[in-house]
């Protein structure tokens, strides 16, 4: 079986760190979040195609340099084709069926188990969905009591909401989907393609435990704790010289001495953490600098961003080569 993973977007959301880095290479407990994605996949995947766009060379650039576990191959396009638009163009080559994934879920799912429902009721797909508090974000499904989708609308109003399942972002799908999607326009898949699809049989897999959407700066966050909790994070242990609780991800380049930690922090490649600052569910990316005497609380701070000496940074995201 082929994975295709779109992995196209601006990140809007994730500004001003994603006009230097694409989402996807940010840094979550050590880790790109792209790498966390793959780690989803189960045994016996053949290839997985990223579907790219925003930030092509980058992601390639990186991927080329750190092999991820699976065979990836790179299908860009050359203007934003949008989800629909991003699968024709990249799926060319796709088994039957296929995994779809956004590429910012963080989750503790059961892949295995979405493709034993997909075999199991034969129809055109198996969507990943969710309960969540508050639907109007998400793409929203309304389900027959055999868990068959009726209706799939894409961020609903509260009135308009038909349940509080949403769209986890991963599925899988019949090969034949993709020569439904018009082929070099840009095409949603969520709001144009899923509800044309209804009628041939699209079944919900509800899926338990811990789901993401790591798209903005407060759910990437929470998404980090979860994989350092869980234990799905680089090193943990806090090295000598500094004090404080980990868990903590620190890039072996990284100069911390002296610095405290109050658990969950990426400290990227680099990056020069003055004595006496204080480090709490953060992510520094590389070559940040945080001076002498300086917190970072619930934050993201892009590569070469600086905090002075004394000054505290709190719930913000700082962009590349900012100061504060
Ligand atoms: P925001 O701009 O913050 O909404 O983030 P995003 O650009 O990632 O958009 P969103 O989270 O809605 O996208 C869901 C998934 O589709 C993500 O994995 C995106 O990378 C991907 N995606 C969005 N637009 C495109 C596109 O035009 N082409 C491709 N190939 N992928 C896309």
């Amino acid at each position: 079986m082929k994975a295709l993973v779109l992995i196209g977007g601006f990140g809007t959301r994730l500004r001003p760190v994603t006009y230097a880095v694409p989402k996807q290479l940010i840094p979550l407990a050590g880790k790109p979040m792209l790498y966390h994605v793959l780690d989803l996949l189960p045994a016996g995947i053949e290839e997985v195609v990223l579907a790219t766009g925003y930030k092509a060379d980058e992601i390639g650039r990186y991927v080329t340099e750190h092999p991820p576990r699976v065979p990836v191959r790179m299908v860009p396009e050359a203007e934003p084709l949008g989800t629909g638009g991003g699968m024709r163009n990249a799926g060319g080559d796709m088994s039957d069926p296929f995994l779809l994934l956004n590429s910012d879920v963080i989750a503790a799912f059961d892949v295995a188990a979405l493709l034993t429902a997909q075999t199991a009721h034969g129809g055109i797909g198996t969507m990943t969905l969710v309960e969540v508090e508050d639907p109007t974000p998400y793409g929203v499904a309304a389900l027959d009591p055999d868990d068959r989708i009726l209706r799939f609308v894409e961020k609903p109003s509260r009135e308009e909401a038909p349940s509080r399942w949403i769209n986890a972002g991963l599925g899988v799908w019949r090969q034949d989907v993709l020569a439904r999607i018009p082929s070099q326009t840009p095409v949603s898949w969520e709001r144009e393609v899923v509800p044309s699809l209804l009628a041939d049989g699209v079944y919900a897999f509800r899926a338990q435990g811990f789901w993401e959407d790591a798209g903005t700066p407060e759910r990437l966050l929470r998404a980090q704790k979860y994989l350092f909790e869980s234990g799905r994070g680089g090193r943990r242990a806090l090295p000598a010289g500094t004090t404080g609780k980990g868990p903590a991800a620190i890039d072996p380049s990284a100069a911390v001495e002296g610095a405290s930690f109050g658990g969950s922090v990426t400290v990227g490649p680099h990056v020069i953490v003055g004595a006496g600052a204080y480090l709490e569910d953060c992510i520094l990316m590389d070559r940040v600098t945080v001076d002498a005497g300086a917190s970072v609380v619930h934050s993201i701070l892009g590569p070469r961003a600086r905090v002075h000496g004394g000054h505290r940074v709190a719930h913000q995201i700082l962009g590349e080569g900012a100061e504060a």
